[in-house]
């Protein structure tokens, strides 16, 4: 497994293995076992994805040692604020069954995120915490934090959607240039805009005997831009793990280059949509 050096002097797996959409207790922990015995070591997890109790039985059950592991959560915006952040980062512990994390995410640029950064910044010192970073900060609000946070501590992470549609090149060149490492959510857009029948891509896969989920992965890792993919079926948690017998050529990587339609699968961060949305998704996820 190749691993990206973080600013704080950690490293972080190319490749991750991602929760999202997991809520059934039973399969989740079953999946992420899967996942862990075929080889990822990096699970991506969440406080709103309601599944840190079900990764954490997994973790536990694989037997896998802790310093091999990269688990990483994600504190949701109903808990930002300092001691709320540090309140919801220790109940993630208890839920993982962890004596630290290796990455802890603000997950979304909403609400009172200097303050949670504030927090995310304690628990670090204090040892709980190895990595720190943000999700889904659009280049302004990456800039606005890195120059801004008093502590002029730099995430390590920014983990935003990346995938052939939505490939963020100016986005990715301004996290380094604070010396913030993109990682990838959402690699093949959830199968969005028929991503797994694109002909570009199918020609591709066809060439290399490889399928398209594999050429997406490849495409990433031939970047150094780690990721997170997510599946529930064994056979595809290995096909997603098996890309390094074959390499893209620079035409192969230039054809991927023209598929980027600038534009989110999903909504758009930066605009009103963003903030409204994920208001009504705190709102939601506060009544369950
Ligand atoms: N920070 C954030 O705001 C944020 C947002 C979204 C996601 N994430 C993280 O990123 C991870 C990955 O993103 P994602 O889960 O949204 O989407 P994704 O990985 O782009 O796509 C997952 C979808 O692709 C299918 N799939 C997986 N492997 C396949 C293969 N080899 N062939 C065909 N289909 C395949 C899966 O179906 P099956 O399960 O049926 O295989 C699932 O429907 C998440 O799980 C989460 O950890 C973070």
């Amino acid at each position: 497994m190749k691993y990206i050096k973080l600013n704080d002097g950690n490293k972080i797996p190319l490749i991750g293995f991602g929760t999202f959409q997991m809520t059934d207790s039973v399969q989740c922990e079953k999946v992420v076992l899967e996942a862990l015995a075929a080889g990822y070591r990096l699970i991506d997890t969440a406080q709103s994805y309601f599944n840190e109790e079900a990764v954490g039985n997994a973790i536990t059950k694989s037997q896998v040692p802790r310093e091999e592991l990269f688990i990483t959560t994600k504190v949701w915006v109903d808990n930002y604020g300092y001691e709320k952040t540090i309140a919801s980062v220790k109940e993630s512990l208890k839920k993982l069954q962890l004596d630290y994390l290796d990455l802890v995410l603000l997950h979304q640029p909403f609400a009172n995120y200097y303050e949670a950064y504030r927090a995310l910044v304690f628990l670090q010192k204090q040892g709980l915490i190895k990595s720190i970073g943000v999700s889904n900060f659009y280049p302004d609000r990456i800039a606005d934090l890195c120059l801004f946070n008093e502590e002029q501590i730099m995430p390590a992470v920014n983990q935003i959607e990346i995938n052939p549609f939505f490939q963020q090149q100016t986005a990715i060149s301004v996290n380094h240039k604070y010396g913030v490492i993109a990682q990838a959510w959402a690699p093949f857009a959830e199968g969005r805009n028929n991503i797994f029948d694109n002909s570009v891509l199918k020609s591709i896969a066809d060439k290399h005997q490889k399928s398209v989920a594999q050429i997406i992965l490849r495409w990433l890792y031939h970047q150094d831009i780690p990721f997170c993919v997510k599946s529930s079926k064994k056979e595809r948690i290995r096909e997603n793990l098996n890309i390094l017998d074959f390499e893209l050529v620079a035409e192969d990587m230039l054809a991927i280059t023209s598929l980027n339609l600038d534009k989110s699968s999903f909504f758009d961060h930066s605009s009103v949509e963003g903030p409204e949305l994920i208001k009504k998704l705190v709102v939601q996820r506060a009544a369950k």
